[in-house]
Protein backbone atom coordinates (compact mmCIF):
# COMPACT_ATOMS: atom_id res chain seq x y z
CA UNK A 1 0.00 0.00 0.00
CA UNK A 2 1.91 3.43 -1.14
CA UNK A 3 1.53 5.91 1.79
CA UNK A 4 -0.76 8.61 1.88
CA UNK A 5 -0.07 12.22 0.00
CA UNK A 6 -3.66 13.74 1.17
CA UNK A 7 -1.84 16.29 2.95
CA UNK A 8 -0.13 17.24 0.43
CA UNK A 9 -0.56 21.00 0.96
CA UNK A 10 -2.29 23.86 -0.99
CA UNK A 11 0.84 24.91 -2.97
CA UNK A 12 0.45 21.95 -5.45
CA UNK A 13 -3.21 21.48 -5.15
CA UNK A 14 -4.39 21.55 -8.70
CA UNK A 15 -7.63 23.64 -10.13
CA UNK A 16 -9.86 20.57 -10.68
CA UNK A 17 -9.62 18.70 -7.22
CA UNK A 18 -9.84 15.65 -8.97
CA UNK A 19 -6.97 16.40 -11.20
CA UNK A 20 -5.30 16.87 -7.72
CA UNK A 21 -6.08 13.53 -6.09
CA UNK A 22 -4.63 11.62 -8.73
CA UNK A 23 -1.60 13.33 -9.13
CA UNK A 24 -1.68 13.01 -5.20
CA UNK A 25 -2.34 9.18 -5.94
CA UNK A 26 0.67 8.92 -8.78
CA UNK A 27 2.92 11.34 -6.21
CA UNK A 28 2.38 8.65 -3.10
CA UNK A 29 3.82 5.89 -5.25
CA UNK A 30 6.49 7.42 -6.55
CA UNK A 31 8.89 6.87 -3.28
CA UNK A 32 7.65 3.44 -3.21
CA UNK A 33 8.43 2.46 -7.19
CA UNK A 34 11.49 3.66 -6.06
CA UNK A 35 12.26 1.67 -2.91
CA UNK A 36 11.20 -1.46 -4.11
CA UNK A 37 13.44 -1.34 -7.70
CA UNK A 38 16.25 -3.07 -6.02
CA UNK A 39 15.37 -6.10 -5.92
CA UNK A 40 13.65 -6.06 -8.98
CA UNK A 41 15.48 -5.74 -11.91
CA UNK A 42 14.98 -9.10 -13.21
CA UNK A 43 12.63 -10.00 -15.95
CA UNK A 44 8.92 -10.42 -14.93
CA UNK A 45 7.15 -13.58 -14.77
CA UNK A 46 4.36 -13.74 -17.61
CA UNK A 47 4.09 -12.52 -21.07
CA UNK A 48 5.48 -9.86 -22.98
CA UNK A 49 3.22 -6.59 -22.79
CA UNK A 50 0.18 -5.90 -25.31
CA UNK A 51 3.55 -4.13 -27.34
CA UNK A 52 5.50 -7.27 -27.24
CA UNK A 53 8.20 -5.56 -25.47
CA UNK A 54 9.74 -8.07 -22.33
CA UNK A 55 8.85 -6.72 -18.80
CA UNK A 56 10.72 -6.19 -15.82
CA UNK A 57 9.81 -6.98 -12.30
CA UNK A 58 9.76 -3.28 -11.67
CA UNK A 59 7.12 -2.88 -14.40
CA UNK A 60 4.72 -4.72 -12.97
CA UNK A 61 5.13 -4.08 -9.63
CA UNK A 62 4.72 -0.36 -10.47
CA UNK A 63 1.75 -1.05 -12.50
CA UNK A 64 -0.02 -2.98 -9.49
CA UNK A 65 0.85 -0.50 -7.07
CA UNK A 66 -0.71 2.33 -10.01
CA UNK A 67 -3.83 0.81 -10.90
CA UNK A 68 -4.62 0.49 -6.67
CA UNK A 69 -3.75 3.96 -6.30
CA UNK A 70 -5.21 5.30 -9.43
CA UNK A 71 -9.11 2.81 -9.24
CA UNK A 72 -9.44 4.60 -5.57
CA UNK A 73 -9.83 8.26 -6.28
CA UNK A 74 -13.04 10.01 -6.84
CA UNK A 75 -13.62 10.53 -10.25
CA UNK A 76 -11.41 8.20 -11.97
CA UNK A 77 -13.08 5.94 -14.33
CA UNK A 78 -10.85 3.87 -15.44
CA UNK A 79 -7.34 2.70 -15.29
CA UNK A 80 -5.06 2.36 -18.26
CA UNK A 81 -2.02 0.81 -18.94
CA UNK A 82 1.02 0.19 -21.52
CA UNK A 83 1.64 -3.00 -19.56
CA UNK A 84 -2.25 -4.45 -19.76
CA UNK A 85 -4.33 -5.54 -22.89
CA UNK A 86 -7.69 -3.27 -21.94
CA UNK A 87 -8.51 -0.71 -19.32
CA UNK A 88 -9.45 -1.15 -16.03
CA UNK A 89 -12.97 -0.21 -14.92
CA UNK A 90 -13.23 1.95 -12.17
CA UNK A 91 -16.59 3.91 -11.78
CA UNK A 92 -17.76 7.02 -13.49
CA UNK A 93 -14.92 10.03 -14.09
CA UNK A 94 -11.33 10.93 -16.27
CA UNK A 95 -9.63 7.92 -17.98
CA UNK A 96 -5.88 7.80 -16.91
CA UNK A 97 -3.25 6.31 -19.47
CA UNK A 98 -0.19 5.23 -17.34
CA UNK A 99 3.11 4.31 -18.52
CA UNK A 100 3.98 2.24 -15.43
CA UNK A 101 7.92 2.61 -15.72
CA UNK A 102 9.22 4.55 -18.65
CA UNK A 103 12.28 3.83 -19.86
CA UNK A 104 12.92 0.18 -17.37
CA UNK A 105 15.41 -0.98 -19.37
CA UNK A 106 17.24 1.37 -17.14
CA UNK A 107 16.99 -0.51 -14.39
CA UNK A 108 19.99 -2.82 -15.43
CA UNK A 109 22.49 0.22 -15.84
CA UNK A 110 21.06 1.89 -13.00
CA UNK A 111 19.72 5.04 -14.73
CA UNK A 112 16.71 7.60 -14.51
CA UNK A 113 13.23 6.26 -15.41
CA UNK A 114 9.86 7.30 -14.29
CA UNK A 115 6.10 7.15 -14.92
CA UNK A 116 4.21 8.72 -17.31
CA UNK A 117 0.36 9.95 -16.29
CA UNK A 118 -2.18 11.35 -18.87
CA UNK A 119 -5.40 12.51 -17.45
CA UNK A 120 -8.27 11.72 -20.62
CA UNK A 121 -11.72 13.04 -20.44
CA UNK A 122 -13.40 10.44 -22.04
CA UNK A 123 -13.07 6.59 -22.72
CA UNK A 124 -9.56 5.43 -24.37
CA UNK A 125 -8.41 5.18 -27.48
CA UNK A 126 -9.67 9.07 -27.79
CA UNK A 127 -6.82 11.91 -29.33
CA UNK A 128 -4.56 13.94 -27.30
CA UNK A 129 -7.06 16.91 -27.24
CA UNK A 130 -8.73 15.36 -24.48
CA UNK A 131 -6.57 15.73 -22.12
CA UNK A 132 -7.24 17.56 -19.42
CA UNK A 133 -3.94 16.88 -17.96
CA UNK A 134 -0.46 15.02 -17.91
CA UNK A 135 2.84 14.68 -16.22
CA UNK A 136 5.63 12.37 -14.97
CA UNK A 137 7.37 11.68 -12.63
CA UNK A 138 11.24 11.48 -12.81
CA UNK A 139 12.80 8.65 -10.39
CA UNK A 140 16.33 10.52 -10.79
CA UNK A 141 19.12 11.53 -7.90
CA UNK A 142 16.08 13.59 -6.51
CA UNK A 143 12.25 12.15 -7.05
CA UNK A 144 10.35 15.09 -9.01
CA UNK A 145 7.18 15.42 -11.00
CA UNK A 146 6.47 17.83 -13.77
CA UNK A 147 2.63 17.97 -13.96
CA UNK A 148 0.41 19.96 -16.80
CA UNK A 149 -2.64 21.60 -16.21
CA UNK A 150 -5.06 24.12 -17.22
CA UNK A 151 -2.88 26.74 -14.56
CA UNK A 152 0.34 25.50 -16.68
CA UNK A 153 3.50 23.40 -15.76
CA UNK A 154 5.03 22.96 -12.19
CA UNK A 155 7.58 20.93 -11.37
CA UNK A 156 7.62 19.58 -7.81
CA UNK A 157 9.88 17.51 -5.43
CA UNK A 158 8.34 14.47 -3.67
CA UNK A 159 10.21 13.50 -0.54
CA UNK A 160 8.81 10.76 1.75
CA UNK A 161 8.31 10.93 5.27
CA UNK A 162 7.96 7.56 7.17
CA UNK A 163 7.81 9.25 10.81
CA UNK A 164 5.43 12.24 9.47
CA UNK A 165 2.74 12.99 11.48
CA UNK A 166 -0.11 10.92 10.44
CA UNK A 167 2.71 8.08 9.95
CA UNK A 168 4.08 6.98 6.34
CA UNK A 169 3.49 10.67 4.46
CA UNK A 170 4.46 11.84 0.91
CA UNK A 171 4.54 15.54 0.54
CA UNK A 172 4.65 17.65 -2.68
CA UNK A 173 6.24 21.00 -3.26
CA UNK A 174 6.67 22.88 -6.02
CA UNK A 175 9.91 24.16 -6.69
CA UNK A 176 9.03 26.18 -10.57
CA UNK A 177 5.72 27.41 -11.38
CA UNK A 178 4.80 28.68 -14.52
CA UNK A 179 7.68 26.48 -16.71
CA UNK A 180 7.97 27.72 -19.96
CA UNK A 181 10.60 26.05 -22.14
CA UNK A 182 14.12 27.76 -22.24
CA UNK A 183 14.03 29.95 -25.29
CA UNK A 184 17.72 29.58 -26.53
CA UNK A 185 17.45 25.56 -26.86
CA UNK A 186 20.72 23.76 -26.27
CA UNK A 187 20.29 19.71 -26.16
CA UNK A 188 19.03 17.06 -28.31
CA UNK A 189 17.95 13.51 -27.47
CA UNK A 190 17.06 10.79 -30.94
CA UNK A 191 16.38 7.42 -30.36
CA UNK A 192 16.73 4.16 -32.49
CA UNK A 193 19.81 3.39 -34.32
CA UNK A 194 21.29 5.64 -36.91
CA UNK A 195 20.77 3.37 -39.83
CA UNK A 196 17.58 2.79 -38.53
CA UNK A 197 16.90 6.20 -39.10
CA UNK A 198 15.29 7.75 -42.47
CA UNK A 199 17.59 9.56 -45.01
CA UNK A 200 15.03 12.88 -43.84
CA UNK A 201 15.73 12.30 -40.67
CA UNK A 202 19.11 11.58 -41.16
CA UNK A 203 19.81 14.89 -42.93
CA UNK A 204 18.62 16.76 -40.10
CA UNK A 205 20.57 14.98 -37.38
CA UNK A 206 23.56 16.59 -38.94
CA UNK A 207 22.52 19.73 -38.94
CA UNK A 208 21.33 19.23 -35.56
CA UNK A 209 24.30 17.72 -34.27
CA UNK A 210 26.18 21.29 -35.41
CA UNK A 211 23.98 23.22 -33.40
CA UNK A 212 22.97 21.44 -30.06
CA UNK A 213 24.60 19.36 -27.54
CA UNK A 214 23.33 15.29 -27.16
CA UNK A 215 22.02 14.60 -23.99
CA UNK A 216 20.70 10.50 -24.58
CA UNK A 217 19.97 8.35 -21.85
CA UNK A 218 17.14 5.95 -23.12
CA UNK A 219 14.71 6.66 -20.93
CA UNK A 220 12.00 8.94 -22.65
CA UNK A 221 10.73 10.54 -19.63
CA UNK A 222 14.69 11.04 -18.17
CA UNK A 223 15.45 12.75 -21.98
CA UNK A 224 12.33 14.87 -22.14
CA UNK A 225 13.35 16.44 -19.10
CA UNK A 226 16.21 17.22 -20.33
CA UNK A 227 14.45 19.41 -23.06
CA UNK A 228 12.13 20.99 -20.40
CA UNK A 229 15.66 21.73 -18.14
CA UNK A 230 17.51 23.27 -21.28
CA UNK A 231 15.24 23.46 -24.50
CA UNK A 232 16.04 21.65 -27.43
CA UNK A 233 14.69 18.90 -29.00
CA UNK A 234 13.74 14.86 -28.25
CA UNK A 235 12.82 12.34 -31.05
CA UNK A 236 12.10 9.08 -31.17
CA UNK A 237 11.37 9.02 -34.94
CA UNK A 238 9.65 7.01 -37.74
CA UNK A 239 12.38 4.23 -38.17
CA UNK A 240 13.06 2.95 -41.94
CA UNK A 241 11.34 -0.38 -40.73
CA UNK A 242 9.07 0.93 -37.90
CA UNK A 243 7.47 3.83 -39.40
CA UNK A 244 5.35 4.08 -36.52
CA UNK A 245 8.40 4.30 -34.70
CA UNK A 246 8.70 2.84 -30.92
CA UNK A 247 6.80 5.15 -28.55
CA UNK A 248 3.13 4.43 -27.16
CA UNK A 249 0.59 7.47 -28.26
CA UNK A 250 -1.87 6.94 -25.17
CA UNK A 251 0.79 6.51 -22.58
CA UNK A 252 3.61 8.27 -23.96
CA UNK A 253 3.50 10.36 -26.72
CA UNK A 254 0.17 12.34 -25.77
CA UNK A 255 1.34 13.09 -22.38
CA UNK A 256 4.92 14.54 -23.28
CA UNK A 257 3.49 16.19 -26.04
CA UNK A 258 0.48 18.00 -23.68
CA UNK A 259 3.65 19.00 -21.09
CA UNK A 260 5.40 20.31 -24.15
CA UNK A 261 2.99 22.23 -25.78
CA UNK A 262 1.82 23.82 -22.44
CA UNK A 263 5.14 24.91 -21.83
CA UNK A 264 5.01 27.01 -25.27
CA UNK A 265 7.00 24.11 -27.47
CA UNK A 266 5.53 22.12 -30.61
CA UNK A 267 4.87 18.23 -30.50
CA UNK A 268 4.84 16.59 -34.03
CA UNK A 269 4.29 12.91 -35.84
CA UNK A 270 6.21 13.96 -38.79
CA UNK A 271 3.46 16.30 -40.38
CA UNK A 272 1.09 17.93 -37.30
CA UNK A 273 0.65 18.10 -33.49
CA UNK A 274 0.55 15.29 -31.75
CA UNK A 275 -2.56 15.81 -29.70
CA UNK A 276 -4.50 15.43 -33.12
CA UNK A 277 -3.26 12.09 -34.19
CA UNK A 278 -6.29 9.55 -34.07
CA UNK A 279 -5.84 6.65 -33.08
CA UNK A 280 -7.13 3.32 -34.22
CA UNK A 281 -6.00 1.20 -30.90
CA UNK A 282 -4.86 1.53 -27.53
CA UNK A 283 -1.47 0.70 -27.89
CA UNK A 284 -0.87 2.34 -31.25
CA UNK A 285 2.54 3.77 -31.60
CA UNK A 286 3.75 6.89 -33.11
CA UNK A 287 6.63 8.74 -33.93
CA UNK A 288 7.43 11.53 -31.65
CA UNK A 289 9.33 15.38 -32.08
CA UNK A 290 8.99 17.29 -29.56
CA UNK A 291 10.85 20.67 -28.29
CA UNK A 292 11.26 24.14 -28.71
CA UNK A 293 8.72 25.02 -31.82
CA UNK A 294 11.60 25.88 -34.40
CA UNK A 295 13.23 22.70 -34.09
CA UNK A 296 10.35 21.42 -34.48
CA UNK A 297 9.02 23.29 -37.58
CA UNK A 298 12.46 22.17 -38.93
CA UNK A 299 12.36 18.70 -38.29
CA UNK A 300 8.48 18.48 -40.01
CA UNK A 301 10.10 20.55 -43.16
CA UNK A 302 13.08 17.53 -43.65
CA UNK A 303 11.03 15.12 -43.24
CA UNK A 304 8.66 16.24 -46.08
CA UNK A 305 11.42 16.89 -48.30
CA UNK A 306 11.45 13.46 -50.12
O1 LIG B 1 9.24 3.11 -23.21
C1 LIG B 1 10.05 2.94 -24.30
C2 LIG B 1 11.44 3.46 -24.06
O2 LIG B 1 12.07 2.80 -23.00
C3 LIG B 1 11.52 4.98 -23.83
O3 LIG B 1 11.53 5.34 -22.50
C4 LIG B 1 12.80 5.36 -24.56
O4 LIG B 1 12.73 6.66 -25.10
C5 LIG B 1 12.94 4.32 -25.61
O5 LIG B 1 12.16 3.21 -25.26
C6 LIG B 1 14.37 3.90 -25.80
O6 LIG B 1 14.48 3.11 -26.89
P1 LIG B 1 15.93 2.82 -27.56
O7 LIG B 1 16.61 1.91 -26.61
O8 LIG B 1 15.59 2.18 -28.86
O9 LIG B 1 16.63 4.13 -27.72
MN1 LIG C 1 7.75 3.91 -21.83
Amino acid sequence: MAPNANDAGDESAAADPVVGAIFDAVAATAPEIRAALPGRRVEGEGDDNPSGETVMAGDLYADELLADALTAVEGVGAYVSEEREAATDAGEGYSVAIDPLDGSSNLRSNNVMGTVVGVYEGALPATGRDLVAAGYTLLGPITTMVVADDDGVREEVIERDPDGEDGDEVSRSVVAEDLTLPSDPTVYGFGGRVPDWTDEFRAYADEIEDELKLRYGGSMVGDVNQIVTYGGIFAYPALRDAPDGKLRLSFEANPIAYVIERMGGASSDGSGSILDVEPEGLHDRVPLYVGNEALVDRVEDALAAD
